[in-house]
């Protein structure tokens, strides 16, 4: 077993004693209960979050003045005295689960905007007019004070609601952040100007919660450690701010970045396209400057990368934001040596992005997402253990199969290639891809691992299933590429997207037709092998399906790289051997010249394999794109849902 010394060891904050140093980052619902509290859903929500082993769940943002500070449609407001019995359940949620529960304390500033705060302009540092056209009223001294005091009230409204502990948060562009970052607050008072002056609003805000809760109530501050946008101060400053809140705290968690900025905000919770621990360093850095213990936060999923940073002195505790969503158990695994039994998460950002377009939060990944209430209330109604046969070993299929194995089923899982894996086979290659590559094969070892009988280079057809006799069949056929009847030349070039090996004869030029997520991507991804690009897109932008945290990210990807040119509102007409013929908005056909084409225009289910295995098993379930070519989160949440539905007793 490996050892994982520094992740296990406990932590001491002031009165506190964390259990260990792997801590849950605040990761706030969209959807809360009436009235603006917080349901018995929320509240499953982070209580697994707790019951996964982690030492501290913080939940994600209550707001200390609702009227001037929500940022967003729904918010927890910590001054509405009608939230105390919520925040209480919540806090003893959090404890039955076994961790410590903080709060983030936060107020929007001028990021509120007027919808939220009935009507009024927002409140900032200084005046300006927003991009949307809302004007920000500079905060007078007297708000100034209310609003410290109202931190100080939130903090005290935190401890008696048995709180362990607060967080205050002073970075990501909200209110105390804006008034530490020079390029939002141009005041010339005492509370603008120099960097003392601009963190006199955090210090003070710091010094009343102290006054409030006491010395051995540990006082957490969040800040951005740098702002990693255009203009934006660097981490020079960052180490400035945090010798400012030396010894006046507890433990300074050092995140980066700014919602001023939207690719700043995708820096904030690293993407794809960023690396492991993508802003450890400001944290490694403020280390070596305070003597409080620092926290490092952002794309941390790997537990060998997180033990080496805590043992190189880089941060004292490492709290996790998404890595807990993809797998709440992520700590637990740790604690007991089963790494490899992580579900890691992916960094796709859909948990944000749906919350963003959707209002529900969704994982690729895990499918318990939006459902942990499921997790504490069992279904006692379950029938006995099934003979399961599960058809298709892509993601769907090992999804289903590893549920159904985990519910006590007997199962049998046939795949028709001699490897698992299914669509997920597109992970082979692009360096970008290697988080999706991870959780491809973690889901093979766990296969592997489990009680599953796999059955690889097996077709199965109607007499299969007729021999074994399952009580319930899962088909997860996948999907195959689907592509217009674009008429094309004789030997020109044409490749499948979803198929590539990127061994391809491509020649220096390639068009990839359809401009959607699959071919950005592959489009990057051939531009990285030195081709120059065109992307066509029928529809006026690009992948306009992809949730936004990673669409912001492509884009920016796409934009850095000279060799691709995207063109949208281009319909195409033909392919011949000089290249694609596309008509625009203007009605003009116009020659994209390229050496060979790679089809991005999408998958449909493959129906005459589904078609061949119904009506032969009254229990039969059709999962994932073979149901309907959509996602891996769909494949999974569909896989999900058939294991507990074939399972239910009637
Ligand atoms: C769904 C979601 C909700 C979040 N909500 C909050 C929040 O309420 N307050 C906050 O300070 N950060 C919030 N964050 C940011 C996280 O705390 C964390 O800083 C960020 O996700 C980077 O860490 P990670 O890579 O481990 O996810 C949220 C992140 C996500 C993904």
């Amino acid at each position: 077993m490996k050892n994982y010394d520094h992740l296990c060891a406990p932590l001491k904050l002031a009165g506190a004693t964390l259990k260990n140093r792997m801590l849950s980052a605040p990761t706030s619902l969209a959807e809360l209960g009436e009235g603006e509290k917080y349901s018995p859903a929320n509240i499953a929500y982070y209580k697994l979050k707790a019951a996964g082993g982690c030492s501290l769940v913080t939940v994600g943002d209550a707001i200390v003045d609702l009227d001037t500070g929500r940022s967003h449609p729904q918010q927890v407001g910590i001054n509405d005295p009608a939230s105390t019995p919520y925040l209480v359940e919540l806090a003893d949620a959090i404890h039955s689960g076994g961790a410590l529960a903080s709060i983030e304390l936060d107020h929007g500033g001028a990021l509120c905007s007027p919808e939220f705060i009935g009507g009024r302009n927002a409140l900032g540092p200084s005046a300006f007019t927003d991009a949307w056209g809302d004007d920000i009223d500079e905060m007078p001294e007297a708000d100034i004070l209310r609003i410290a005091d109202a931190f100080a009230a939130g903090a005290a409204t935190a401890k008696k609601c048995g709180f362990d502990m607060v967080m205050i948060h002073a970075g990501h562009g909200w209110l105390l952040h804006q008034f530490i970052s020079p390029s939002c607050n141009k005041r010339t008072d005492r509370w603008g100007g120099s960097l003392e002056n601009r963190m006199r609003f955090t210090l003070l805000v710091v010094e009343k919660i102290r006054a409030a809760v006491g010395p051995a109530f540990p006082i957490d501050i969040r800040i951005s450690g740098a702002e990693r946008s255009p203009g934006g101060y660097d981490i020079d400053t960052g180490i400035e701010i945090a010798k400012l809140l030396d010894g006046k705290v507890d433990l300074i968690h050092v995140s980066a970045g700014t919602q001023e900025d939207e690719y700043s905000a995708v820096l904030m919770h690293p993407g794809i396209f960023q690396s492991h621990g993508e802003n450890s360093a400001l944290a490694a850095e403020i280390k070596k400057h305070v003597s409080t213990p620092v926290c490092a936060v952002g794309a941390f999923s790997k537990p060998d990368l997180m033990e080496s940073f805590l043992a190189g002195s880089g941060a004292d505790c490492i709290a996790m934001g998404r890595a807990l969503i993809a797998d709440p158990f992520f700590p637990k695994k740790v604690l007991h040596g089963y790494t490899n039994e992580i579900t890691p998460c992916i960094r796709c950002g859909e948990c944000q992005s749906h919350m963003i377009a959707k209002r529900v939060m969704r994982c690729t990944v895990n499918p318990l997402v939006g459902r942990e209430s499921e997790y504490f209330h069992p279904i006692l109604r379950l029938c006995a253990p099934k003979k399961v046969l599960v058809v298709g070993g892509g993601p769907a299929g090992m999804q289903a199969a590893l549920e159904a194995d985990r519910a006590g089923h007997q199962v049998m899982l046939c795949e028709g290639q001699n490897r698992l894996g299914g669509a997920l086979r597109f992970a082979d290659h692009g360096a970008f891809k290697s988080l999706m590559k991870d959780y491809r094969e973690s889901q093979i070892r766990k296969v592997h691992g489990s009680g599953v009988d796999l059955r690889l280079n097996t077709q199965v057809d109607r007499d299969f299933v007729e021999r074994h006799r399952p009580d319930a069949l899962i088909i997860a056929l996948g999907s195959e590429p689907w592509a217009p009847p674009i008429p094309t030349g004789e030997g020109v070039r044409v490749f499948m997207g979803s198929d590539l090996t990127m061994a391809e004869p491509f020649g220096e030029s390639v068009a990839v037709i359809g401009g959607g997520l699959v071919g950005c991507e592959e489009a990057l991804e051939l531009a990285q092998l030195g081709k120059n690009v065109t992307i066509l897109e029928m529809r006026p932008e690009l992948a306009p399906d992809c949730g936004r945290m990673h669409r912001i990210n492509l884009l920016h990807q796409l934009a850095e790289q000279s060799r691709i040119t995207a063109v949208t509102g281009a319909r195409c007409t033909r392919i011949s051997k000089d290249g694609v013929h596309a008509v625009g908005a203007d009605g003009h056909e116009t020659l994209y010249a390229c050496d060979s084409v790679v089809m991005a225009t999408g998958m449909r289910p493959r129906q005459a394999e589904v078609e061949a295995l119904r009506g032969i098993v009254p229990d039969t379930y059709v999962i994932g794109d073979a149901h309907l070519a959509r996602n891996v989160m769909m494949a999974v949440r569909d896989a999900r849902d058939a294991v507990v539905n074939l399972g239910l007793m009637y």
